[in-house]
């Protein structure tokens, strides 16, 4: 049952339903037998509207002292001008990703009956540091006829091979295995090339891990029409940040999708957060779907050791989300917390 040690974990409920739906979370994880030592910071769009503040070295080294660090949502109502774009991206999300080395974005999809990925069952291993994400490149000339704009992708040995590594690794550890690399090989020579000899080297040492290759544009297509055939799906930052949504999509929708931001070298915290943003045009009415800021709480209490509760938890949030796909009435938020902590 219950956990020896406590865990200190920061929330970061955020913006929108981001609250609502991190709150249940909590009252699952509460359910499940485990204490959390809670401290809450407020942090996203409305508190920057309020006061300006995006993240502060003093608050980073808060959170570099925590177990771990579960986030809602955070980002202003779709059409508001109040918060410029990159604001809390580039400052909070990313530069958390990047500052507590979270070198892995690790995406668990299980298709819910109905869906078309009703068969489906495979996580995908964003590399999460790199890529176009890392913020090269810059602007000249800028709002002139003669603007130049680049934002270059950047590909480190080491960043591929660990992420690489991690891929294979999960897929001898889950018993399911068969790892795809996707990129765009033809046309990104330079970075695919890296990722190809990477992922070929790797799958080398694995020789139990069966594998495959597949360009971004047609692996969007095998994701729509047979979902079934991956494992493990391992790809650079931005492929798999559009291949995750569409796999959201595919699975049942992007109320189920959940993360880890994993720092698998445990040199600090990692985060774990669902997929899907804040949502503003439901936030308060208790419509919001909590369950993939559920199984995100699960991956957390796997990455903290907890096993035994993180397999209720996902086990549980598994059952519910077939049975509501098979109901019509809608679920409110709060029932939803209180039926996955009932299947515990
Ligand atoms: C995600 C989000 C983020 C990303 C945004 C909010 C910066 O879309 O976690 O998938 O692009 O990684
Ligand atoms: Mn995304």
């Amino acid at each position: 049952m219950g956990n020896t040690r406590e865990h200190r974990v920061a929330v970061i409920g955020g913006d929108g339903i981001g609250p609502e739906v991190l709150a249940e979370a909590l009252k699952v994880v509460a359910a499940a037998g485990v204490d959390l030592r809670t401290r809450e910071f407020d942090l996203g769009a409305d508190r920057y509207v309020r006061d300006g503040f995006v993240l502060s070295d003093e608050v980073l080294e808060e959170l570099r002292g925590v177990d771990a660090i579960m986030l809602g949502a955070v980002g202003p109502p779709i059409g508001s001008t109040d918060v410029p774009p990159g604001t809390l991206e580039r400052g909070l999300l990313l530069r958390l990703r990047s500052e507590l080395d979270l070198y892995v974005n690790l995406r668990p999809f299980d298709g819910v009956p109905g869906s078309i990925g009703a068969a489906a069952s495979f996580q995908v291993v964003r590399e999460n540091t790199e890529g176009v994400y890392a913020g090269e490149g810059g602007v000249l000339r800028r709002g002139t006829p003669h603007e130049v704009a680049t934002q270059g992708s950047v590909n480190t040995r080491f960043g591929v091979e660990r992420c690489v590594r991690f891929a294979f690794e999960l897929a001898e550890a889950s018993g399911r295995r068969h790892v795809t690399l996707v990129h765009k090989t033809n046309v990104l020579t330079f970075a695919g090339g890296l990722w190809q000899r990477v992922f070929e080297e790797v799958a080398r040492e694995h020789p139990g891990v069966d594998t495959a290759y597949q360009h971004v544009d047609a692996a969007c297509i095998y994701l729509v029409e047979q979902p079934e055939r991956y494992g493990v799906v391992v790809t650079d930052n931005l492929f798999g940040d559009i291949l995750t949504d569409l796999a959201g999509a595919v699975c049942g929708g992007i109320g189920l999708a959940a993360s880890a931001n994993l720092n698998p070298a445990r040199t600090g915290p990692s985060l774990f957060e669902p997929v899907h943003g804040a949502a503003h045009d439901i936030a308060g009415k208790g419509v919001a779907n909590p369950l993939a800021a559920i199984r995100s709480a699960a991956m957390m209490l796997e990455h903290l050791g907890e096993a035994s509760a993180a397999a209720r938890v996902t086990k549980a949030v598994l059952g519910l989300q077939t049975e509501i796909a098979g109901t019509t009435e809608p679920w409110s938020t709060a029932a939803v917390g209180d039926a996955v902590a009932g299947r515990l």
